[in-house]
């Protein structure tokens, strides 16, 4: 099994009864190699006391933001500069919510909002409460976040009901830590990444467009991993309603014309995922009050955008890495391949169109990336997933 050598998990225990795995869960983070801090909400105290936590931690146990002694020893600011990782185990609905959310009224949720250490929550909780539209909610804004989720698994629950919402087993959230920092572990530090992600609106007069059913899962995806991964990522964002990823500088924009000065002036960088789905035409004229109805039908004058993909990959700035997008319905290969040549790119990143499931709203989708000389199939797979292993065919160019 890949190991946690020298990496500082900062654990969070939140109040479940799961809350007794916690302990063993230290002793397995222990065994893999990584040091281990404790801070426990009130709730988790009603089940695990903190002698447990200390004596298999062999630290202090934090539960308070009031501790005075505590504080003076190491700040809660600085405990969460510490850690490398944080690891809210197990993670209750209320704590989920919270952090979802950006409240700080706890020591944990205090901890959390104030570190940039890459996050991983197990949930525990009730089947119910579960699959309640709250929490799903609550974990779909987290996940955007580039937050690692693992679990819950089936089984029986403690109130002899049966359901998802058991935590992981301790040994499998060990195994899926290790083998993501063994996987990944700041590879893309030191480097500089631009990445575009959503639609692009083009203003017909004030009060219509002409738009896209993009929605910037896949850019916003690819941000966060690669700032998971170490880099120093912007995202110029078209019109979407996603939250910012931890550790991405965001620029909003609305057209195509503005999706282009932006990216062009967060040049240079060392790779542009031009991930956005952009106008291809744009309204001539905006007009300057709203278009009434008068004839019958009425004819729209288009104009062509400006290219920022290929303007990137021409300009004398251009990045190592210039990475194109193409949403085909026949002949993917052929048309993708006439874009990868037609506007000099290192890799084109094909929707397989007709895979379940896969595509402009879903969460998952399935790639194939063209390069000159290849050709590499991804998933279907979640967007999270697919986002690291696009970065990884990335990485691969740059170091070579
Ligand atoms: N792109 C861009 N600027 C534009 C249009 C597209 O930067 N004005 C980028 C997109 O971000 C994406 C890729 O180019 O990475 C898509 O290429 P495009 O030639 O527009 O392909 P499709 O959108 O698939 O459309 P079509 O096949 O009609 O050309």
């Amino acid at each position: 099994m890949a190991s946690l050598t020298g990496q500082r998990v900062l654990l969070c225990v939140c109040g479940g009864i799961a809350a007794y795995k916690a302990v063993e869960l230290v002793r397995r983070l222990r065994d893999a190699g990584a040091l281990v801090r404790v801070a426990m909400t009130e709730g988790a105290q009603h089940f695990v006391g903190t002698a447990s936590f200390q004596a298999v931690s062999g630290e202090p146990v934090r539960t308070s933001l009031w501790d005075a002694a505590a504080e003076a020893a190491m700040g809660h600011i600085e405990l969460a500069r510490w850690a490398d990782r944080i690891l809210v185990a197990p993670a209750t609905a209320d704590t989920l919510a919270k952090l979802a959310h950006g409240f700080a009224d706890d020591l944990v949720t205090t901890l959390c909002l104030a570190t940039t250490a890459p996050m991983t929550v197990a949930p525990a909780m009730n089947h119910r409460m579960w699959l309640h539209p709250a929490t799903r909610a609550n974990l779909a804004l987290l996940r955007e976040r580039g937050v690692q989720v693992i679990g819950p698994v089936d089984g029986p629950l403690a109130e002899g009901e049966s359901g998802p919402g058991r935590l992981s087993e301790p040994e499998d959230i060990v195994a899926v830590l290790a083998r993501s920092a063994g996987a990944h572990a700041g590879d893309l530090a030191g480097l500089r990444l631009v990445v575009s992600a959503g639609p692009t609106y083009e203003d017909l007069d004030p009060v219509r467009y002409v738009g896209n059913r993009s929605s910037g899962k896949m850019g916003f995806a690819i941000a966060a991993a690669a700032a998971r991964r170490g880099a120093e990522v912007m995202l110029v964002a078209g019109p979407v309603s996603l939250a910012t990823p931890a550790g991405v500088t965001r620029i909003d924009v609305r057209s195509a014309a503005q999706l282009r000065d932006a990216v062009l002036a967060a040049l240079p960088a060392d790779a542009y995922i031009g991930a956005a789905a952009v106008a291809d035409y744009a309204p001539r004229a905006v007009a300057g009050n709203k278009i009434k109805k008068s004839s019958d039908t009425l004819t729209l004058e288009l104009v062509r955008t400006p290219d920022t993909l290929a303007e990137v990959a021409a300009s004398p700035s251009r990045p190592r890495c210039v990475v194109g997008f193409a949403a085909e319905t026949e002949e993917v290969e052929a048309h993708a391949r006439g874009k990868l040549q037609k506007k000099n790119l290192d890799l084109i990143a094909a929707n397989r169109v007709g895979v379940q499931g896969s595509g402009f709203e879903s969460d998952d989708n399935a790639l194939t990336v063209y390069s000159r000389d290849g050709a590499r199939a991804l998933g279907p797979a979640p967007k999270i997933r697919l986002a690291d292993e696009l970065l990884d065919l990335i990485a691969e160019r740059l170091r070579a």
